[in-house]
């Protein structure tokens, strides 16, 4: 996979707290605006409109990053949808890293990655718009797919695969070589042991699945 290295100034598509996340892990002058239904007064960046105006910044050559994570019942579903929107539009995305992250050479960033304050990646490959969250560790040989989310000091052990459209809840821990199937929720605070080859959200001791999409 490339590293996508910042081209132009980037665009958040969000305004609420992911988005004022990503602006402590790069400087404001990075960005261009955001893009939100209505303006957040939290926002210090300049509202550039909805949606809609995907396509004409993306002509102009801005980049995009997408800064929603829907909260509650987390289903990542909507937020690729929301991915596939701006795709159609046109739209690059940028990724992020912050300051603070530690992220080794031998590690492989798609397009559209953040990688917040704290946060460890080492040597292992990222698809396209994961978020690794303040101070979670993805460990040696993980691979992580599309849109996958990984919650703030969230563990994950090394040669562990994660699918597409993954939420890893907070401090969840992930043992090492497991395989983790798309569409996955592993809840806050769950310690994983064993694959999770089914989509759905999982939690307590002793893990079980106990909603399905
Ligand atoms: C697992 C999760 C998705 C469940 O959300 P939900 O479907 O809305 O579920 P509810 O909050 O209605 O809880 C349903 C039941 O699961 C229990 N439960 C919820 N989260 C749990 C967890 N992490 N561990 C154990 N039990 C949990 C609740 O206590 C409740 O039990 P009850 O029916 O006996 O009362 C959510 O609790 C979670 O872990 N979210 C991740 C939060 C996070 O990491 N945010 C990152 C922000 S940056």
């Amino acid at each position: 996979m490339e590293n996508i290295k910042l081209q132009n100034k980037i665009i958040l598509a969000g305004g609420g707290g992911h988005a004022l996340s990503l602006l402590e892990a790069a400087p404001l002058s990075d960005f261009a605006g955001y893009l939100a239904l209505a303006p957040a007064d939290s926002m210090p960046l300049e509202w550039l409109g909805d949606d809609a105006e995907t396509a004409a910044l993306a002509a102009k050559g801005y980049l995009f990053h997408i800064a929603y994570v829907y909260s509650g019942l987390p289903v990542m579903e909507k937020r690729r949808k929301l991915i596939e929107q701006y795709e159609a539009a046109g739209a690059r995305f940028a990724t992020i890293i912050a300051p603070t992250a530690i992220v080794t050479p031998n590690t492989h960033i798609s397009e559209g990655c953040a990688i917040l304050n704290g946060a460890i990646v080492n040597r292992a490959t990222l698809g396209k718009n994961v978020v690794v969250n303040s101070g979670a560790i993805v460990e040696h040989d993980c691979v992580v797919g599309a849109n996958t989310f990984i919650g703030p000091g969230a563990v994950i052990g090394g040669a562990v695969t994660i699918g597409d459209d993954c939420f890893i809840g907070l401090g969840a821990k992930i043992k090492n070589c497991v395989r983790i199937a798309s569409g996955v929720t592993v809840a806050m605070g769950a310690i994983v042991t064993r694959d999770l080859l089914e989509p759905g959200i999982y939690h307590g001791t002793p893990l079980r699945r106990y909603k399905i999409y």
